[in-house]
């Protein structure tokens, strides 16, 4: 399906957004379309009070900056309100379960709940339990709303999505697996360069495969070739421990100027930040003429104005 034949009706199927691969290709389109919309609005500082009256409670296990400002201005933006509760500020932090800390937060008028550094399991108990919409800003295994902003962002840069070639180069992470769905389901080529023990899951592989052609390799050189996007992320994730061996193995897999030049002549470099310039990257790739990611970064405003939009009623 091409998204620049699609007629948009600004309306998704889902009531949560969890991850990608709930999503329906139309309701990628529909997300990516009101983001736009957001975008433009935004530079001509025009506001939506779409969420007057509302409050969004944002529940944050971990350190953020484009999460959490993102959403936090993004509500402003659209007129609403936010609570933003450290989960170890909470009574989560000492064993009060997801039912009653969902339902509570309910009853007290929270019109949505943005959940940061959760489980998967812990993400689809939230939304199990409670009426009002579940927001994942990142769980162990997915990160959608940022993988959504990567493909406005690709939109807005190529012009187009499908018949694209994404190479995500590195650990097959969270982002990874988020990504390799949502190129996917938009008919993008995907190729992943990781070292043995480090590709993302194979349910993840065999899922994508349905909807375009998904290689995976330990061979950078060959991921790269012919790609118009090169992505990449952080060897160790936030949560996880530092691990000398994990990252001597990757240290192949570091995204140089060498390996852009065997990518497409307008390939671009895409990371979701923050990123670690001589680990995963190096600095003349990241901060380079090929570099989006600040477009990346600062698209993760709109498109939670759209996931907000799109789910509070
Ligand atoms: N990309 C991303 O999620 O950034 P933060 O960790 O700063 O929220």
């Amino acid at each position: 399906m091409d998204i620049n034949k699609y007629s948009p009706k600004f309306k998704i199927k889902q009531n949560d957004l969890l991850r990608v691969s709930d999503l329906s290709t139309e309701d990628i389109f529909e997300l990516l379309y009101t983001a736009k919309v957001f975008k433009k609005k935004f530079k001509v500082g025009e506001n939506s009070p779409v969420l007057r009256g509302k409050t969004i409670a944002l529940i944050f296990g971990n350190a953020s900056t484009r999460t959490r400002v993102s959403f936090e201005m993004g509500i402003r933006q659209l007129s609403g309100d936010y609570l933003f509760l450290p989960k170890n500020e909470t009574q989560l932090a000492r064993g009060e379960s997801i039912r009653d800390t969902a339902v509570m937060l309910g009853r007290y008028g929270i019109s949505a709940l943005v959940l940061r550094a959760f489980t998967d399991a812990q993400v689809r108990e939230f939304a199990d339990c409670c009426e009002i919409p579940v927001i994942n800003g990142i769980s162990d295994s997915a990160h959608p709303l940022q993988i959504l902003s990567d493909l406005f962002t690709i939109w807005e840069v190529k012009g187009r999505l499908d018949n694209l070639k994404i190479a995500y180069i590195g650990d097959g992470n969270n982002v990874a697996n988020s990504l390799i769905i949502g190129c996917s389901k938009v008919n993008m080529d995907v190729t992943i360069a990781s070292p043995h023990g480090y590709s993302p899951a194979k349910e993840i592989i065999d899922r994508a495969s349905q909807f375009s052609n998904v290689l995976i390799t330990d061979n950078v050189a060959e991921a790269v070739k012919d790609a118009d996007i090169v992505y990449t992320d952080v060897f160790i994730s936030m949560n996880d421990e530092d691990d000398e061996l994990k990252k001597k193995k990757l240290a192949r897999y570091r995204v140089t100027k060498e390996v852009m030049s065997l990518a497409k002549e307008d390939a671009v470099f895409m990371h979701c930040m923050p990123a670690h310039r001589g680990e995963e990257v190096m600095a003349d790739v990241i901060d380079g003429p090929r570099s989006i990611v600040y477009d990346q970064a600062e698209n993760r405003l709109h498109m939670n104005k759209a996931a907000l939009t799109l789910l509070v009623h």
